[in-house]
C-alpha cells in the first residue's frame, strides 16, 4: 500500500486515515457496545445443505467448478518466478508468476501423457517446469519449450501442447481460479470495492509469515458459519480470547455490508468506543475487526498486527480442507517482531483449530445424528441465512 506523501508510514499498524472511504464509513457506524441493537429473527436451513451427497454435487457443478474462488493470497508467489502445486480442491494445480510478474493457473498434470509435474506443495524458485518422466519442459507462462529427442517425433509442433490454462485472476490480494478448463470465464462475482479494501489494508503487498492445512470432518458450510458471525465468541472462546481469557471482544452484532455475494463485517473490539477513533495516531487494527466473508469460500480477517486468510475447501459433503495463512506486512527482521509473530501464529491456530474448527466438526456429526430436521439462527447470526441466499441464488440461477 502506498500511503500518501503528508502520512509518514507506520511500521505495525495503520491509522483510520490508510483505509478506504468505504472502510471508514462502516467503522463509522459502528455504534457504543451498550447501544448495538441486533435484529431480531428466526431464519431456518434444512439439515440436508449440511449433510446431502446430492446438495454437495450441485454446489460442487454450479459453484466450486463453474464460479471463482480463491487459491491462495498473492503473497503466496511474491515474486517472478515463483510456482506451487495446489492440491486441496482435488484437481491438481500449478499456481505460477511469470517472469512478467502475471500469475498463471495451471492443471498440474504434462502435456505428454499426464504426469504430475511437481508432486509437492513447496514454492519453488525457478525459471522452468521439467516433468520428472521424459523431462519435457514448460515455461512458467505454460508454454512447451523443450522436448528430448524431438526429431523422433513426426510432424510435431510444440506450439500444439502447452499447459492446460485454468482461468486466472489476481484482485486484491488474492489469486481467483475457475477450476474447470472448458468454463466460461465469468468474473462477474470479483467485487471492485472488497479489491480496494484489501488494497487499503496492505493485503497484495504483505508476506506470508505462516502457512497451515487443516483437514476437517465436517461440512464446508459448517467451517464457514463461525466466521459469519459473532454469537459464539462469548461463549466458545471463553477460555482464549473471551472474557475468560484475553478478553478482546465484545458481545455485539458486527455492521454487516454486503458486496454482490460477499459480506464485510465490522466491529469494534472490546476496547472500542467511538472517541478512539479522534486520535489520529491510534493503529486502527487494534480497535477494529473486519472480517470478510468472500463468495464461496474463503474468510479474510484482520488482527492488530496480521491478516488471516483461510480458503474453506469441500473434499465432499461430510470433509473439507482448510489452507490458512497468515499474512504481516512484511517479514520479521527483529527478535520483537518474530517473538509477536510467533506468539500469534500459535494463538490463532489455537483458536481457530482447537474452537472454530473443532465446533464445525462437532455439528456436523450431531447433525448427522438426526438430532434436528433444521437449523435455527437468530438476528446474532443474521449474515448466515444471506450468504444461503447468495448460495441458493446462484444455485437457482444455474438451474433455470
Ligand atoms: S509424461 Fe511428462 S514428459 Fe512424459
Ligand atoms: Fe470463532
Amino acid at each position: 500500500m502506498t500511503d500518501s506523501p503528508d502520512q509518514p508510514r507506520r511500521r505495525y499498524g495503520i491509522p483510520l486515515s490508510a483505509l478506504s472511504e468505504s472502510q471508514i464509513d462502516a467503522i463509522r457506524r459502528i455504534p457504543r457496545h451498550d447501544q448495538a441493537k441486533p435484529p431480531r429473527l428466526l431464519e431456518r436451513r434444512s439439515v440436508d445443505i449440511f449433510l446431502s451427497g446430492d446438495y454437495w454435487q450441485m454446489e460442487k457443478a454450479q459453484i466450486f467448478r463453474a464460479k471463482p474462488v480463491v487459491v491462495a493470497p498473492s503473497a503466496r508467489l511474491p515474486d517472478p518466478g515463483m510456482v506451487v502445486a495446489h492440491d486441496g480442491y482435488g484437481i491438481p494445480l500449478l499456481i505460477s508468476r511469470d517472469k512478467k510478474g502475471q500469475v498463471h493457473l495451471f492443471l498440474n498434470a504434462c502435456t505428454h501423457k499426464g504426469a504430475a509435474l511437481i508432486e509437492d506443495c513447496v514454492v519453488k524458485k525457478w525459471s522452468t517446469i521439467s516433468c520428472p518422466y521424459h523431462a519435457w519442459t514448460f515455461g512458467l507462462d505454460g508454454r512447451l519449450i523443450g522436448v528430448p529427442r524431438e526429431e523422433t517425433y513426426a510432424d510435431f509442433d510444440k506450439g500444439t501442447r502447452p499447459l492446460t490454462h485454468l482461468p486466472c485472476r489476481e484482485s486484491g490480494g488474492l489469486i481467483w481460479g475457475i477450476l474447470d478448463p472448458r468454463a466460461e470465464a465469468d468474473w462477474s462475482i470479483l467485487d471492485d470495492q472488497i479489491a480496494s479494501d484489501f488494497e487499503h489494508l496492505g493485503l497484495p503487498d504483505w508476506h506470508v509469515y505462516g502457512h497451515r492445512r487443516f483437514d476437517l470432518d465436517a461440512n464446508w458450510k459448517l467451517v464457514m458459519e463461525p466466521f459469519l458471525e459473532g454469537y459464539h465468541v462469548q461463549r466458545l472462546h471463553v477460555n482464549s480470547i473471551g472474557p475468560q481469557g484475553m478478553d478482546m471482544f465484545a458481545d455485539v452484532v458486527s455492521v454487516a455490508d454486503r458486496f454482490g455475494l460477499h459480506t464485510r463485517q465490522t466491529s469494534g473490539r472490546g476496547n472500542y468506543a467511538p472517541e478512539v477513533l479522534d486520535d489520529p495516531a491510534i493503529n486502527v487494527r487494534s480497535y477494529i475487526t473486519h472480517a470478510y466473508n468472500l463468495f464461496p469460500n474463503t474468510v479474510v480477517i484482520t488482527s492488530p498486527y496480521y491478516t488471516s486468510v483461510m480458503v474453506i475447501m469441500p473434499v465432499d459433503e461430510g470433509r473439507s480442507r482448510v489452507d490458512y495463512y497468515m499474512l504481516t506486512e512484511s517479514a520479521p527482521d527483529n527478535p520483537k517482531a518474530e517473538e509477536l509473530y510467533a506468539r500469534s501464529f500459535a494463538i490463532i491456530q489455537d483458536v481457530f483449530g482447537n474452537e472454530d474448527f473443532k465446533a464445525s466438526e462437532l455439528c456436523h456429526r450431531g447433525l448427522a445424528s438426526g438430532a434436528v430436521p433444521d437449523v435455527i439462527y437468530c438476528g446474532m447470526e443474521a449474515p448466515i441465512p444471506q450468504f444461503y441466499e447468495g448460495i441458493e441464488s446462484v444455485m437457482a440461477k444455474a438451474a433455470e
